[in-house]
C-alpha cells in the first residue's frame, strides 16, 4: 500500500456524511432546552403548588399540542405545616401512584408483577416526571435541589435544607412505583417552558409569572449577565445557547420595605404570618394574600367610631327593612377567614344594587342584610386591593422586560411586526379569574418611564393554562434525553 492509500484509509474515517450532519443538527437541536413544539411522548409531571397537588401525565404530539390527564387534590392544611416531611411527601406519592392505578393502570400493574416476580426493570419501563416544587430551592442538578425556605403558609421545618426530589423519590420507592423524579422546576420555569412550546409566532418567549396564591417570575438572561456563574466549574452548566432562565422568586422583592407600599393591615398581616418579614413583595400582590389584607381592612371599618361598615340599624337606607348583623363566629373574625375568590367576585359585581355583593357577604361572611352603602364600601376597598396587586405586578414585569434590553423595538423590528412582541407566559388564578387583573397591570406599564403606550403594547401576555405541569414534562423530557434515556 503506497503512503497516499494509507493516508486514505486514516482520512476515511473522519468522513462525516451528509447524513451524519443532518442526524447531528436534529440531536443538538433537541438538547437545547428551551422546547420549540416539535419534542414528542408520554411523561407525568406533579406539581407542588400553595393550594393543590396535580399529578398529571402528558402526551407531547410534537406538532406544538399536547394532551393531558390530570387529578387534583386540596393539600391538607395539617400537612403544610406537618411535624416532619415524611408526611408530606409520602401523602405525594400515594397520590401518584393513585394516578397510576386509575390512568395508568395496564403499565402499573405489569410493572408490579415485574417487580415481584425479581425481573430486571428496563429504563424505558419507568416514567420520567417532572417535580414542580414552587417554592424557593437551591438549584443544584437538573433532579437536584435544596429547599431554601417555605413561602405561602407552609411551615415543615425538617425539610429546609434537603433535597426535596431525593424525598419524593425515596417516598415513591418505598411504593415501588416506576417513577424516576428527572427533573426539578419551579413552577414559573414550568410556565415559561410551556408558554414557549405553544406561543405562536416565531418570537421566543421571554418571562413566566404567576400570580396565583404566590407570584414569582423566571424569564431568559444572557449567560454573560450571570455572574454567579463566575464560580461554578463550567462543565456543570450547559453553555451551548448562550441563555439560561433565571428564577427570580421575586416574592421577596423588597423585604426591607424601602419602595414597597405599606397600610397598617399589610404590617399586621405580616406580624401575624409564619414567615414575618420575608416574601414582602408576595403579601402585596399574591392570591393567598389579599383576601387576609381585605379582611383586615373591612375589620377596622367594622371598629371604626366614624364609618361603621355593617352596623346601620337604620331599615330606611336598608332594602331589607332589618338591622345589619354580623354572625358571632364570621369568618371576618378568623385569620385567613376571606378567600381571595370573594374578592374577584366582588370586583365583578357592577349591578346597580350590588346585589351579587351583598349576598356573599351574607353566605360567605355571616354579614346579615348589608346595605348598599356597605357593599359598596366593601367594593371600594376591593377594587384598591385588586389593583395594588395587578400595579406591583407591573412592576416586576417592567424591570425584567426593560433589564433585559426589551423595552425598545430592534431597528429590523417595525411597530406591528409579528416579531415585535415580548412574549409573556402567566398562570394562576389572580390572571385568570380577577376581573381586570392584565388593564390594571397594563394601566400601569404604560406609566412606566421607558415603557409608555408603545412599549406596553409590544407586551403580549398569554395564559399558559397548566403551565407548570406541561413546562416541567418538557424538562422531564430533556434531562431523560440527555441522559440517554426516555422521550
Ligand atoms: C414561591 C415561588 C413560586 C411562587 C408561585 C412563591 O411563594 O416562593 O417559588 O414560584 O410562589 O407559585
Amino acid at each position: 500500500m503506497t503512503l497516499l492509500d494509507e493516508a486514505k484509509k486514516v482520512a476515511a474515517e473522519f468522513e462525516y456524511t451528509a447524513e451524519d450532519v443532518n442526524r447531528g443538527v436534529k440531536a443538538f437541536i433537541s438538547q437545547m432546552a428551551v422546547p420549540n413544539g416539535t419534542e414528542k411522548g408520554l411523561y407525568l409531571a406533579v406539581d407542588l403548588g400553595g393550594t393543590n397537588f396535580r399529578v398529571c401525565s402528558i402526551q407531547l404530539h410534537g406538532n406544538t399540542t399536547f394532551s393531558l390527564t390530570q387529578s387534583k387534590v386540596a393539600i391538607p392544611r395539617e400537612l403544610m405545616v406537618a411535624k416532619t416531611s415524611k408526611e408530606l411527601f409520602s401523602f405525594l406519592a400515594l397520590q401518584i401512584e393513585n394516578f397510576l392505578r386509575t390512568h395508568h393502570n395496564d403499565h402499573f400493574e405489569s410493572h408490579l408483577q415485574r417487580h415481584k416476580s425479581g425481573s430486571q426493570i428496563k429504563s424505558e419501563e419507568i416514567f420520567q416526571l417532572g417535580f414542580t416544587f414552587s417554592f424557593p430551592v437551591n438549584q443544584i442538578g437538573i433532579n437536584r435541589g435544596t429547599l431554601a425556605r417555605w413561602t405561602k403558609g407552609f411551615d415543615i421545618d425538617d425539610a429546609v435544607g434537603k433535597d426535596v426530589c431525593q424525598l419524593l423519590q425515596s417516598e415513591i420507592d418505598a411504593l415501588h412505583l416506576p417513577v424516576k423524579v428527572a427533573a426539578l422546576v419551579n413552577d414559573t420555569v414550568g410556565t415559561l417552558m410551556a408558554r414557549s412550546y405553544t406561543s405562536p409566532g416565531k418570537t421566543g418567549t421571554l418571562l413566566g409569572a404567576i400570580f396565583g396564591t404566590g407570584t414569582n417570575g423566571a424569564y431568559v438572561e444572557k449567560l454573560s449577565k450571570v455572574t454567579k456563574l463566575a464560580d461554578m466549574k463550567e462543565s456543570t452548566y450547559d453553555k451551548s445557547t448562550g441563555n439560561m432562565i433565571i428564577n427570580t422568586e421575586w416574592g421577596s422583592f423588597d423585604n426591607s420595605l424601602s419602595v414597597l407600599p405599606s397600610t397598617p393591615h399589610d404590617t399586621a398581616l405580616d406580624a401575624d404570618s409564619v414567615n414575618p418579614g420575608i416574601q414582602m413583595f408576595e403579601k402585596r400582590v399574591s392570591g393567598m394574600f389579599l383576601g387576609e389584607i381585605l379582611r383586615r381592612a373591612m375589620l377596622s371599618l367594622v371598629s371604626s367610631p366614624t364609618a361603621q361598615l355593617f352596623q346601620d340599624a337604620d331599615s330606611s337606607t336598608n332594602d331589607e327593612n332589618s338591622t345589619t348583623t354580623i354572625a358571632p363566629d364570621s369568618a371576618l373574625y378568623k385569620q385567613w377567614g376571606v378567600d381571595t375568590s370573594f374578592l374577584s367576585l366582588v370586583q365583578a359585581d357592577t349591578s346597580p344594587g350590588l346585589g351579587v355583593i351583598r349576598q356573599t357577604l351574607a353566605r360567605d361572611l355571616g354579614v346579615d342584610a348589608a346595605s348598599a352603602e356597605d357593599a359598596a364600601a366593601v367594593k371600594v376597598l376591593v377594587e384598591a386591593i385588586g389593583r395594588r396587586s395587578a400595579r406591583l405586578s407591573a412592576v416586576a414585569i417592567a424591570a425584567i422586560v426593560i433589564s433585559t434590553g426589551n423595552s425598545e423595538g430592534t431597528a429590523k423590528r417595525g411597530e406591528g411586526d409579528e416579531d415585535d412582541v415580548v412574549d409573556i407566559g402567566v398562570d394562576g388564578s389572580l390572571v385568570e379569574y380577577y376581573p381586570g387583573f392584565e388593564g390594571y397591570m397594563r394601566e400601569a406599564l404604560r406609566e412606566v418611564e421607558g415603557l409608555g403606550d408603545r412599549g406596553e403594547k409590544r407586551i403580549r401576555i398569554g395564559i399558559a393554562k397548566d403551565g407548570s405541569g406541561v413546562g416541567a414534562a418538557l424538562i422531564a423530557l430533556v434531562a431523560a434525553k440527555a441522559e440517554g434515556g426516555g422521550g
